[in-house]
């Protein structure tokens, strides 16, 4: 490939429709005046590593992976950051012209700009999170979290033998609590964080007891469909500072972008509207 090619990224999923990611990229390429391409890609498990080495040679110079292929990426890739390991899944692919295929997991940055834009005055040291869910998101919030110094987390999730085997991958700082106990430690917590789909348009809603809340808790939740969950109005009520998770889909993109395109892009209300359109 010569470096006059128009660069091409993309989002490769099954079904990849409802992404966000070309609206967002789209965005972003014409506010910066990019010559490129983001395209979305929906493409079956069975085809996935076919694909990913022939993109390449089509002249793609990276993707972002989402669901279902964000965890068998990481048996396809040639090296993989630190972070990506830990939490067993990528979402950034980077195809280097040495032919190599590197994989990143960009999810738990994302959730930490989004949390210090939201919430500037939390203090990553001061006390613990109560995580809800313990599935992929819930292990990248909680790798992000401990390397901020967050000194415990509190992790309660239905099906409790997720959060022990997180709790086993993750360390001492991390302390599995009951689904139906997580009320409990409400009161205790600096910040608290809904990594499950509860709340989302078409799922039920998160029922875990608030009334602990206290003004100076931080409460920030992935689901962004509705942008205000019923966490984030009752954590309103309670006088919290709230934090919405469209923030953390946007954040996320930012080093893919970068590496791609080569202009870091800044995340600001044009950009969530883009996203929102
Ligand atoms: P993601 O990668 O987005 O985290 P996931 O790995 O499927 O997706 O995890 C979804 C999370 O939402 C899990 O913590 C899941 O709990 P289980 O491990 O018990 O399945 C949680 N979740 C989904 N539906 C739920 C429900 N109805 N009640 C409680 N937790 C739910």
């Amino acid at each position: 490939m010569t470096n006059t090619r128009i660069p091409l990224a993309g989002v490769i999923g099954h079904p990849v429709a409802h992404s966000k990611s070309p609206r967002l990229h789209g965005h972003w390429l014409k506010t910066y005046g990019i010559a490129g391409h983001y395209v979305p890609m929906d493409v079956a498990p069975q085809d996935l590593e076919t694909v990913l080495r022939t993109l390449p040679k089509a002249g793609f110079v990276g993707v972002n992976v989402t669901v279902p292929h964000k965890e068998a990426v990481m048996a396809i890739a040639d090296q993989i950051t630190d972070r990506a390991t830990l939490i067993g899944a990528a979402n950034t692919l980077i195809f280097r012209e040495d032919g190599k295929i590197h994989a990143d997991n960009t999810d738990g940055y994302g959730f930490m700009e989004n949390l210090h834009s939201g919430a500037p005055d939390w203090d990553a040291k001061a006390g613990p999170a109560l995580i809800l869910g313990a599935g992929g998101a819930a292990r990248a919030v909680i790798s992000a979290l401990l390397e901020a110094g967050v000194p415990e987390v509190f992790l309660s999730n239905r099906t409790r033998v997720r959060a022990e085997k997180l709790r086993d991958d993750f360390g001492k700082r991390v302390q599995v609590i009951d689904w139906v106990q997580a009320g409990n430690v409400v009161e205790n917590a600096d910040l608290v964080v809904n990594t499950t789909s509860l709340g989302m348009v078409g799922h039920s809603e998160l029922r875990v007891p608030m009334d602990g809340l206290k003004p100076s808790t931080v409460v920030t939740d992935l689901v962004y469909a509705p942008l205000k969950t019923k966490l984030l109005l009752t954590a309103e009520e309670a006088g919290c500072t709230t934090v919405d998770g469209l923030g953390m889909l946007l954040h996320q993109a930012v080093p893919g972008f970068e590496r791609w395109f080569g202009e870091r892009p800044t995340v600001d209300s044009a950009t969530r509207a883009a996203a929102l359109r």
